[in-house]
């Protein structure tokens, strides 16, 4: 890629809004926990863990996801964890972020629901004020559990209201579809919360249709199989419903075997407000700016598609709209210096 495209990356303000904190366990962070809480990891070294990282569908990435995960015990841990992620997007002009956590995955070993919280609101407050990134925090439901399960996480947070934007679904997509967790969803709406759902990662469009009608979501994680139903996407277009898109991840979890044909072009060209995200960097390779690098050169994306890229991703924020107003007048200030 040319470097003024990549310098022209780099700089770009940008949004993040589709990440799960526990993706971007680096294999280097994921020792110094497992030591400083003696927990067992089957890798030796840093080289080995990277070896393990060959995926070639969902459920592959979340098995070693999880296994990951057991190294996060205490507080400090999930503050390092966050603060890290922070300094790394940070460095890549990454100015807001809309961060996932898994409470289930934590809770079901054990680890209380607030030592996570607080843990990552904390680092996110602090870290994120030093750095000047802004942040709203979601917390995800995992589907391949019951929707009980997920209504007792939702009571779980009830304390921490104040502190959470948004619900999300994630984990394991085939077989456990957005039908599996109306009740939870509606109680959460009640409750205020952002919604959100991944959907049309590896299922059908019908998902999608699923999490839109039945779920009532505000924003669809990844949806690139809605490409797959034209009547979908025009609804997608119409409703101006924000995708958040992960290259690097579909790459890497084989949903596309060759970046030329990522959807993400195809996306813009039908009018949908389509983002760029890293969903789980540690695992697939990359923070925003290699998620940026992966389409441009492949897609033959012009500084127009990438700008618009990165202003979606701050109209498909749940930033305030006078918030949104400020950062997109931001990016066009930064597109009118990089041109003159
Ligand atoms: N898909 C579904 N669940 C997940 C992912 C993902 O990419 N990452 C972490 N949990
Ligand atoms: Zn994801």
């Amino acid at each position: 890629m040319s470097n003024q495209l990549k310098k022209f990356i780099a700089g770009l303000p940008k949004a993040e809004l589709h990440l799960h904190l526990e993706g971007s366990l680096e294999p280097k962070l994921m020792f110094e926990l497992a030591k400083r809480n003696q927990i067992k990891i089957p890798y030796k070294s840093i080289a080995e863990v990277k070896e393990a990282y060959q995926f070639t569908q969902l459920q592959d990435f979340l098995d070693i996801y999880y296994m990951g995960m057991n190294v996060l015990q205490t507080e400090q841990d999930f503050y390092d964890l966050t603060e890290a992620y922070l300094r790394k997007v940070a460095a890549e002009n990454t100015q807001h972020v809309e961060v996932f956590f898994d409470p289930q995955g934590h809770t079901e070993r054990g680890v209380k629901f607030e030592t996570a919280i607080h843990g990552i609101h904390n680092a996110l407050t602090e870290v994120g004020k030093e750095l000047g990134v802004t942040f709203k925090l979601i917390m995800c439901f995992l589907r391949h559990l019951d929707e009980a399960s997920a209504i007792k996480t939702l009571n779980e947070a009830e304390p921490f209201k104040h502190l959470l934007c948004g619900v999300g679904l994630d984990s394991s997509e085939l077989g456990h579809p957005p039908s599996k967790f109306i009740n939870v969803f509606k109680m959460a709406k009640q409750q205020g919360y952002k919604l959100v759902a991944h959907a049309g990662e590896e299922g059908p469009a019908d998902y999608i249709i699923e999490a839109l009608d039945l779920l009532k979501i505000d924003r669809l994680d990844h949806g690139n199989r809605a490409m797959e139903n034209p009547a979908l996407v025009s609804r997608l277009a119409n409703s101006k419903m924000a995708l958040t898109v992960c290259p690097l991840s579909n790459l890497k979890l084989c949903g596309v075997t060759d970046m030329a044909n990522h959807p993400i072009k195809k996306m813009l060209e039908a009018g949908l407000v389509a983002t760029v995200n890293s969903d789980d960097p540690s695992y697939f390779g990359g923070y925003m700016n290699a998620n940026f690098e992966s389409i441009a050169e492949p897609l033959n994306l012009s500084i127009a598609d990438l700008t618009l890229l990165a202003k979606n991703s701050f109209t498909g924020s749940f930033l305030e709209q006078t918030e949104i107003d400020q950062y997109l007048n931001k990016i066009d200030q930064y597109v009118a210096n990089f041109n003159a």
